[in-house]
Order: C-alpha cells, then sequence, then structure tokens
C-alpha cells in the first residue's frame, strides 16, 4: 500500500478531477456518504459541484455529508464556524436536504463533550460509512484538526489546536487572540475507515508537508503520513505542492 499520487497540471485540473469522481459516486450509488472538509482548498471544489448540480443535474437529495471537524465556544451565529462555512460555499447552493447533513457542535458543554463525540461517531456508522472522504492537509501535517500525537486510531473527540494552525487561522478571525484553542475533529481512525480518500493540497507552502507525508517513515507527528497505510488513498496535488517530492 502507498500513497497514490496526481500531479496536475493546475489546481483546476485537480479540482475537476476529484468532483467527477464524486459525481461519479453520486450518479452510480443511491445514498452516498461524503466526508467533507473544510478551509481555502476545497472552496473550488464546493464551487465546482455546485456547477455540476445547476448545469448537469447533479442532485444531492440522496447523499449524506459528514464534516471533519468544527471549532469549539463559537456561537452558532459566528461566520468562522464551519458549519457556516460550509452552508455559505456549498450547501446553501446544492439540493440536500438539511437533515442529512453533520458537523460536530461549535457549542457542546463539557459534560456532554464525550457523549457528543460518540453520537457522530455512531451517526457515520448508521449512515454506512463514509465512501469518499475529501482532506486538506495543514502545515503541522494535520488531517482534520488532528495535531501531531494524534494516534492512528483515535475517534471523534476534543482536541487543542496547534499554535501553528491557530497562526493560519488568525487573519480569517481577524487576530490570534480570537482564534478558539479548541476543536473537536474526527480521529485519524474515523478518517482511514473512508472507503476512498482524496487529499488535495495546492500551492507552495504546502510542498514540504506533503513530502513528510509521503516520503517519511509513517509518523504520529504528521497525521496524514497514516494514510500510506491506507489501501485508497490519493493525493491531488498542483505542481507547486509537488515540488518537494
Ligand atoms: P487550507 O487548510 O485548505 O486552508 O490550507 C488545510 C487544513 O488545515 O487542513
Amino acid at each position: 500500500m502507498s500513497i497514490q499520487l496526481h500531479i496536475h497540471s493546475s489546481r483546476e485540473a485537480a479540482v475537476r478531477t476529484v468532483a467527477l469522481e464524486m459525481a461519479t459516486l453520486i450518479r452510480n450509488k443511491a445514498h452516498a456518504v461524503l466526508g467533507l472538509a473544510t478551509g481555502a482548498t476545497p472552496i473550488p471544489l464546493y464551487q465546482e459541484l455546485v456547477r455540476l448540480h445547476h448545469e448537469e443535474g447533479l442532485s444531492f437529495r440522496q447523499v449524506t455529508t459528514f464534516n471533519l471537524d468544527e471549532y469549539l465556544g463559537l456561537e452558532s451565529t459566528h461566520p468562522e464556524t464551519y458549519w457556516n462555512f460550509m452552508h455559505r460555499n456549498f450547501f446553501d447552493h446544492i439540493d440536500i436536504p438539511a437533515a442529512n447533513i453533520y458537523l460536530p457542535s461549535s457549542h457542546v458543554a463539557e459534560s456532554e463533550l464525550v457523549s457528543h463525540c460518540l453520537a457522530y461517531e455512531e451517526a457515520i456508522r448508521a449512515a454506512g460509512g463514509i465512501d469518499y472522504q475529501i482532506l486538506g492537509i495543514g502545515r503541522t501535517g494535520h488531517i482534520g484538526f488532528n495535531e501531531p500525537g494524534s494516534p492512528a486510531d483515535s475517534i471523534t473527540r476534543r482536541i487543542h489546536l496547534d499554535a501553528i494552525t491557530r497562526q493560519d487561522a488568525a487573519s480569517a478571525f481577524g487576530g490570534l487572540e480570537h482564534v478558539p484553542t479548541h476543536a473537536i475533529t474526527m480521529g485519524c481512525g474515523t478518517i482511514l475507515a473512508a472507503r476512498h480518500i482524496s487529499l488535495m493540497a495546492f500551492g507552495e507552502g504546502k510542498a514540504e508537508i506533503v513530502r513528510r507525508a509521503v516520503r517519511e517513515p509513517v509518523t504520529d507527528q504528521v497525521s496524514a503520513s497514516f494514510l500510506q497505510n491506507h489501501p485508497c488513498a490519493h493525493f491531488h496535488l498542483d505542481p507547486a505542492s509537488a515540488s518537494a517530492l
């Protein structure tokens, strides 16, 4: 097993490939289950899926989605919740029923944290497991918010965000002091249970962490390196993010 590398001519080409794979799955499998990601990387993917919905009749009526993660401690009206991100960039523009959309909550009481996370795992299982998981990669090597030290068999849980991750989010929040310190994330084990995984990484800033994830031995210091042990993990790169391979 090893990560299958796809070095595309551009990020647009990468996005078109991934969107087409997702569309083929959705057209061929009733009740397809998608694992979705946030961040800058998947925005053009969602734009392409919205285009396929409007122009080529791709319907999400039978699709169920599970997002990787959510910040903790934000009001539901906060624009940076991943719930709001996903609706703004994707769900508001397609025909997916609200009941089919799952994200961890951004405001869970401490006493309900464990049961909330276990219920998320159970909802994924009850939906039949994730058919197609989209991932980005953070500069810490995180997938979801599985920061360095996350075990390969970890499940959905609260995580303390790495300083680099919080710095990378600072401009979106208008300053580091406004970035949440914690999040809920699917675990590495949750992600690795997906049947097909497509990680997208674009730009020179991702080149070194992509190299470490793909070329260095598997380590819990780079969660994305666990994908080396997955039977169907694909990296979709542009020339810049592939430049250190
Ligand atoms: P980005 O984030 O898409 O905004 O670069 C990726 C990630 O942190 O997983």
